[in-house]
């Protein structure tokens, strides 16, 4: 099938890494649907700018979190679009704090967004992508799920958990034509690693064996080829995008 008729789904794609995600699948020719929990304004303010690259897209404003909101979207895709073959699952959040500072708010508001939003997100699509008997799941995972980090016990479980998720399912529904794999970035330059002060970065910067961040087109890139026919033989792998900063 051409890319032209294809469809991806991708969560948290207003800005940073779901964005560039966004561009770079439309870039090849993917219809592409922006679902954030932004304001709509930030949310047409995206789709404004892929539709200015000529890129079809759509977007829509609901919570990963919240089951209906994302139900809604889904169907609404595969009426307006009567397909997706791509789900993206990108949407996530930190609450960065110490453990035993750490409020069990915190610990749960990023297992709800970073974990369960990847639960309700597959869910809802799976079952279009098995009658299709095609499809390709890629979770957005974190260096950090791997390689643990202190001040994240939430998000890194978040994280680990989301591999362990991938390994599982890409076992189950293989047979069914639908690969599922993971991308875990390192340290890359989007709003979520600019709240961090400059001497943070600077420690984090020392580390990367490029000795710089990357950006979110590097990521984009990964996924770009995990969905791509030349990854038709890869599943329930975790690919890592990281410069270096931790090698398997
Ligand atoms: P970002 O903060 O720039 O973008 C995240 C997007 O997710 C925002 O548009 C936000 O509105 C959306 N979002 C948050 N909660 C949501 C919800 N409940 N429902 C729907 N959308 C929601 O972050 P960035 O850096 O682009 O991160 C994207 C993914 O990459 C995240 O899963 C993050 O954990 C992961 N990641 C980022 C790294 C980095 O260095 N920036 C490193 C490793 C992983």
């Amino acid at each position: 099938m051409r890319n032209e008729s294809r469809v991806a789904l991708v969560t948290g794609a207003a800005q940073g890494i779901g964005f560039a995600i966004t561009r770079t699948l439309g870039s090849i020719g993917f219809k592409v649907a922006v679902l954030d929990v932004a304001s709509s304004q930030d949310i047409h303010e995206a789709v404004t700018v892929l539709t200015e690259e000529g890129i079809e897209a759509r977007g829509f404003t609901a919570d990963v979190t919240d089951p209906e909101s994302v139900a809604d979207v889904v169907d609404d895709l595969i009426t307006g679009w009567g397909r997706i073959d791509v789900l993206v699952n990108n949407a996530g959040i930190n609450r960065d704090a110490l453990f035993l500072r750490m409020k069990e708010e915190n610990w749960n508001q990023v297992l709800e967004v970073n974990l369960q939003g990847v639960y309700h997100c597959t869910k809802a699509v799976l079952k279009h992508m098995v009658k299709n008997r095609s499809g390709r799941i890629i979770n957005i995972s974190s260096v950090v799920g791997v390689t643990g980090n202190p001040g994240q016990t939430n998000y890194a479980t978040a994280k680990a958990a989301v591999l362990g998720f991938t390994r599982s399912l890409a076992r189950e529904v293989a047979g069914r034509g639908i690969t599922v794999n993971a991308v875990a970035p390192g340290f890359i330059d989007t709003d979520m690693t600019r709240e961090l002060s400059e001497e943070v970065r600077k420690t984090w910067i020392d580390q990367v064996p490029m000795r710089r961040m990357g950006n979110p087109q590097e990521v984009a890139e990964t996924v770009a080829f995990l969905v791509s026919d030349s990854a038709g033989y890869i599943t329930g792998q975790t690919i890592h995008v990281n410069g270096g900063l931790f090698m398997a």
